[in-house]
């Protein structure tokens, strides 16, 4: 093959691989179609290059060699680990592979990405190695090192403050219904609801709202719509007295400081009419990798026994955390399902994983 097409193949996988760490700018379909291209063309770009891998056996073992060697090894690893996790995490081309939750997958994949990114610009090191010299090396190296280093700080970085998040609840919320022959109620808490935000507040998804139409939205707000969407009953919202700060990281110390003293926020009464009901579906955030104090009071407050109660938690990248722990210990109900996460920049497209999490339940 010619060196031209080696070259263009190399350019795209660069390419590729940078856009894949944008990923939260560009729509999720669209980067796990990016994603299995990456891995094509790594192949690809491998088959092309087998005679490096024949030369290995012959010849002196020189330092570039050996790094090579030791980088081509983690570049496998950690490829592997990219993909693995990709293909779990898949919403749209392995959706229907289901694989289970045994690892936090979503770290998984960044730690991954991470690792693929540093031996990537070693690997292409060596090779820039071979054509530039000293000095300008020296200076091409440190230049791949920034941006590395700042590609992995600063994409998680824009994501969180500058990435808006304006919705359309109509076109996101409605989708397939599901008959739980249950009479199910939908219980949640979010910040919406319980902070005083100003109307200007930006909805960028580190701040966890999202705006449709100028209304503003919480991540588990979202959720718990979709959910009554999908099952129909009632909802409740898990209110506390005192309102949370309109800032981010205010509440986030505040939500350290409940954690840290013997009681729980008071809420807002009356608590809901449970008599009726059967199976609650409770969609809280992930806070301080636990469940809130504000739900934890609410648990311990409310009767559920003989009841099922469903948990799904919404989350910055923790995952369950310990919540399912702490709703353990907190309530009486006769039956807890296994949980389901959703990541906060996924709420958005959650509608179909939702209905298939309560419908693999098998409560019906
Ligand atoms: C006080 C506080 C603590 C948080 N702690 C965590 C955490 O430990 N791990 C995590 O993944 N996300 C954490 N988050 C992010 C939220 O779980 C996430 O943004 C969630 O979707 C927010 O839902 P909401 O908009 O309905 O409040 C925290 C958010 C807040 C406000």
């Amino acid at each position: 093959m010619s060196r031209f097409i080696k070259k263009v193949i190399d350019i795209a996988l660069l390419i590729l691989f940078l856009s894949g760490l944008a990923s939260m700018f560009i729509p999720a379909n669209v980067h796990e179609v990016l994603g299995c291209t990456f891995i094509l063309l790594v192949i690809i770009h491998n088959i092309v290059n087998r005679n490096f891998y024949r030369s290995i056996p012959n010849g002196k073992l020189t330092k570039s060699k050996l790094v090579n060697c030791v980088c081509l090894m983690l570049f496998s690893l950690s490829l592997g680990a990219l993909m693995f996790s990709g293909i779990a995490l898949s919403n749209y081309l392995f959706a229907d592979l289901k694989i289970p939750d045994i690892i936090n997958w979503r770290a998984l994949h960044l730690a991954s990405a991470i690792i693929t990114l540093f031996v990537l610009f070693v690997h292409l090191l060596i090779y820039a190695n071979r054509y530039i010299k000293n000095k300008a090396f020296r200076i091409t190296a440190f230049v791949a090192f920034a941006i590395a280093v700042s590609s992995i700080f600063a994409m998680p970085y824009l994501d969180r403050w500058f990435h808006k998040v304006e919705v359309d609840s109509a076109q996101i919320v409605d989708g397939k219904k599901l008959n739980l022959n249950a009479k199910v109620m939908t219980i949640y808490f979010s910040r919406v609801g319980n902070t005083d935000f100003t109307p200007d507040v930006n909805a960028v998804s580190g701040a966890s709202v999202m705006k449709d139409h100028g209304e503003i939205i919480g991540n588990t707000q979202m959720i718990a719509m979709m959910v009554n969407n999908t099952v129909g009953g009632k909802v409740f919202e898990i209110q506390t007295v005192d309102k949370y700060p309109a800032s981010y990281s205010e509440t986030v110390t505040i939500g350290k400081n409940e954690l840290n003293s013997a009681g729980v926020p008071i809420l807002k009464g009356p608590l809901p009419d449970l008599s009726s009901i059967d199976t609650v579906v409770l969609v809280y955030p992930l806070w301080w990798s636990t469940l809130p104090r504000a739900v934890e009071g609410f648990l311990r407050n409310c009767d559920l026994s003989g009841k099922t109660l469903i948990p799904i938690v919404t989350h910055g990248g923790g995952g369950v955390g310990d919540s399912l722990e702490v709703i353990r210990r907190s309530t009486n109900a006769r039956f807890i399902t296994n949980p389901l996460d959703i990541y906060s920049s996924d709420v958005p497209t959650a509608r179909s994983t939702i209905y298939n999490y309560l419908d693999s339940l098998r409560l019906k």
